[in-house]
């Protein structure tokens, strides 16, 4: 550790990727990733990751991260 407010993180993946699931009405104002395919992506990213061995790369399924209306 270098201070008090800074602390090392193991270094587990060279990427990460988080994929929003989360599932709302489709009348919801905020919009979904869940409604707008994000199962789709999950599944052909975690295919592709997979097929090519990128075992660098994390991947990993997220609530909302803010960006409903223009997700997944
Ligand atoms: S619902 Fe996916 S980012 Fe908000």
């Amino acid at each position: 550790m270098n201070s008090e407010t800074e602390f090392e993180l193991p270094q587990l993946y060279r990427h990460h990727v988080f994929v929003c699931h989360v599932q709302r009405p489709p009348t919801h104002p905020h919009g979904s990733c869940g409604a707008a395919g994000a199962q789709v992506l999950w599944d052909r990213m975690s295919k592709a990751i997979e097929a090519q061995g990128l075992t660098d790369i994390g991947f990993t399924a997220a609530g909302c991260l803010g960006f409903c209306n223009v997700g997944p």
